[in-house]
C-alpha cells in the first residue's frame, strides 16, 4: 500500500476511467473509512448512494454537464446531505451513542441536551451549508482511502443538484458531491499534468 504522501501524489481528478470493476472489498473500505470520519457533535450528515442502475447513470451523466467520468467508471456514488436538521438527527445520535457504549439512552441527556441546543439556536438555513462541511469531512476521508487503495477517483461538483435529486428521488436529502471510483485510462492525458499546489510557505505559517 502506498504511504499517505505517495497516495496523494498519486492520485489525480480523474477524467477518463477503464471498464475495469473495482472489488466489492474495496469498495467496502472506502466507503467504512467515509463512515468512520468525524463530524461537529458527531452529527454525521450524510448518506452515500450507489448508482448502479445505467438507465440513472444516464439521467445523472446529462445532469452532469456529460462529464465522461459519470458513465465510464465502474463505480459512481452521490454524496448526500440531510435539508435539514432537527430533533429526529438527535435522536439518532442518542440511539447509537446507547447502543455503542452499551449505555441507557438516559445517561446521555447531558448529550442530548447540547445537541437540541445546537439545533434550536441555528437558523433552519444555515444547516445545509453546516451539514455540507461535515460531509466534506468524510469525502476527503474518503478520497485518501481509494488514492491509498490505488483506486482512481474523480470528485465532481458540476451538475444540476435540483435535476440529480429528482432522478434519484431524494426528498429530505440533496447531492452535493458525485463520485466516480475505478481506474485510470491510460488514454487519460490528465494523469501526465504536473500537480499544481501553493507552496508550502503560502499555505502555512508559525507565529
Ligand atoms: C469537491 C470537488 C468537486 C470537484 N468537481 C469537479 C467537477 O465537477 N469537474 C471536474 O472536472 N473536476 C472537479 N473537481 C476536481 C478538481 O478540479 C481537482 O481536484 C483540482 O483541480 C486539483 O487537481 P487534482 O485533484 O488532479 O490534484 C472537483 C474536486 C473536488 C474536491
Amino acid at each position: 500500500m502506498k504511504s499517505i504522501l505517495e497516495a496523494l501524489n498519486w492520485r489525480y481528478a480523474t477524467d477518463r476511467f477503464l471498464d475495469q470493476a473495482i472489488s466489492d472489498e474495496n469498495l467496502h473500505t472506502i466507503l467504512e473509512a467515509a463512515r468512520l470520519a468525524p463530524s461537529s457533535m458527531n452529527f454525521q450528515p450524510w448518506k452515500y448512494i450507489l448508482i448502479k442502475s445505467p438507465e440513472l447513470k444516464q439521467q445523472i451523466f446529462e445532469a452532469g454537464y456529460n462529464q465522461q467520468a459519470i458513465i465510464e467508471a465502474p463505480t459512481l456514488l452521490a454524496l448526500t446531505i440531510p435539508n435539514i436538521l432537527n430533533t429526529d438527527n438527535v435522536n439518532h445520535i442518542i440511539q447509537a451513542a446507547a447502543e455503542a457504549r452499551n449505555a441507557e439512552v438516559s445517561t446521555l441527556e447531558g448529550y442530548r441536551k447540547m445537541l437540541q441546543g445546537f439545533i434550536d439556536k441555528t437558523e433552519p438555513d444555515k444547516f445545509f451549508d453546516w451539514s455540507r462541511r461535515q460531509a466534506y469531512i468524510s469525502l476527503g476521508i474518503l478520497l485518501l482511502t481509494a488514492a491509498q487503495l490505488e483506486i482512481d477517483a474523480a470528485p465532481m461538483e458540476g451538475f444540476d443538484p435540483e435535476k440529480v435529486n429528482s432522478i434519484l428521488g431524494l426528498q429530505n436529502y440533496s447531492t452535493v458531491t458525485l463520485i466516480a471510483l475505478g481506474y485510470r485510462s491510460p488514454e487519460d492525458d490528465h494523469q501526465t499534468w504536473p500537480k499544481v499546489r501553493f507552496k508550502m510557505e503560502e499555505i502555512f505559517e508559525v507565529r
